[in-house]
């Protein structure tokens, strides 16, 4: 029941109460007790159906767009992630309600849109590198003295292994989508940054400038990995050189990978973040790459209060990772 049915309502009964007292007042006055008696159960009567009245209309009047509400999400199923629930025009909480299901339905829908472009580029991703070994392997079954067996064994192997990757990469997306927290330890990022460094061998020069001091607090394995993942872009797209900075920013740390390869275009610099996004995709799936090593990396960086993006450079490309100082 709305604010201003209930206060007609109360105005309703004080103005009853009033005549019914006056009328009582002057009953009482002339000394008539039986008509006093009667006027009085007339008025009980009254008032037991009155509040009778006001709970059966009360909780019809407050139930009925809830049940509506309570049928219409029975009704929406997984399969129908477009489906909403009408919002009644009533200006009160049954609206409210309803307008909040909607959003919530809204993020839904986005989520399992999302699950479903996943699941989809997933499959094609695993899909490739199967369908090449099968090829090859039944090629080399069919015409065994023809082909070379080691060249075959040799690339099949190269198959199986970014598929191993991929599995790898698809494995550590869905621990971070879990929301674990792994085990956190205060880390010297500057140490971590040129550990991570000393394991490459590059095709290019690389500079690593560390600043000691740089302690956060994180897992050593995921911060590993998304220093990692920037090392290893930076790799495969450098011309001539790359950089690699560890270095205090005002209350935070920053890692900075730039090399001097094509850059990312500015338009493309959110679709990198994305699953699967590859700017290029036969030179990336020709050397490795499976498009999720910028996501994880951002994932991670998220994870640990911080942020991953591309950044403004004079030349190539210029990924920053930025994480909180510990105190
Ligand atoms: N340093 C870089 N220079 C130019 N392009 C890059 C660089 N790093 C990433 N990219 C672009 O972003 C895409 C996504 O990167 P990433 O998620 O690491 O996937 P992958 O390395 O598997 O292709 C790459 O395919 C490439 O197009
Ligand atoms: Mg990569």
């Amino acid at each position: 029941m709305t604010s201003a049915t209930d206060t007609a309502f109360g105005c309703l009964m004080v103005a009853a109460v009033g005549a019914a007292a006056a009328v009582l007042y002057a009953l009482a006055g002339v000394g008539r007790p039986g008509v006093l008696a009667a006027v009085m159960a007339a008025l009980a009567a009254v008032a037991v159906a009155a509040a009778r009245w006001r709970a059966a209309h009360s909780s019809r009047g407050s139930l009925r767009p809830v049940e509506r509400l309570r049928r219409e999400l029975e009704r929406l199923t997984e399969d129908d992630a477009g489906g909403r629930v009408a919002v009644p025009a009533t200006g009160d909480e049954a609206e409210l309600l309803a307008e909040r299901v909607n959003e919530l339905l809204d993020r839904l829908e986005t989520a399992i849109l999302q699950r479903r472009a996943f699941v989809a580029d997933a499959s094609h991703e695993l899909r490739t590198p199967i369908t090449g070994l099968r090829t090859r392997i039944e090629l080399a079954l069919a015409a065994p003295e023809e082909g070379d067996a080691v060249d075959t064994l040799r690339r099949s192997l190269a198959d199986i292994d970014r598929l191993h990757r991929i599995v790898e990469d698809l494995l550590v997306l869905a621990r971070l989508d879990s929301g674990d927290i792994p085990a956190r330890e205060h880390i010297d990022l500057g140490a971590l940054v040129e550990a991570e460094a000393a394991l490459r061998s590059p095709p290019v020069a690389m500079v690593v400038k560390v600043e000691p001091g740089l302690i956060v607090g994180g897992n050593r394995q995921r911060l590993g990995r998304a220093v990692r993942n920037l090392l290893a872009n930076a790799e495969r797209y450098a011309a001539a050189q790359i950089e690699v900075e560890a270095r205090a920013d005002g209350d935070g740390a920053v890692v900075e990978v730039h090399d001097d390869g094509p850059g990312i275009p500015f338009a493309d610099r959110d679709r990198v973040f994305e699953r699967f996004a590859r700017l290029d995709p036969a030179r990336s799936r020709d050397k490795g790459g499976s498009g999720l090593g910028l996501p994880i990396a951002r994932e991670i960086a998220l994870s640990h209060g911080g942020t991953l993006e591309v950044a403004d450079g004079a030349y190539g490309a210029r990924l920053v990772l930025r994480l909180p100082l510990s105190r």
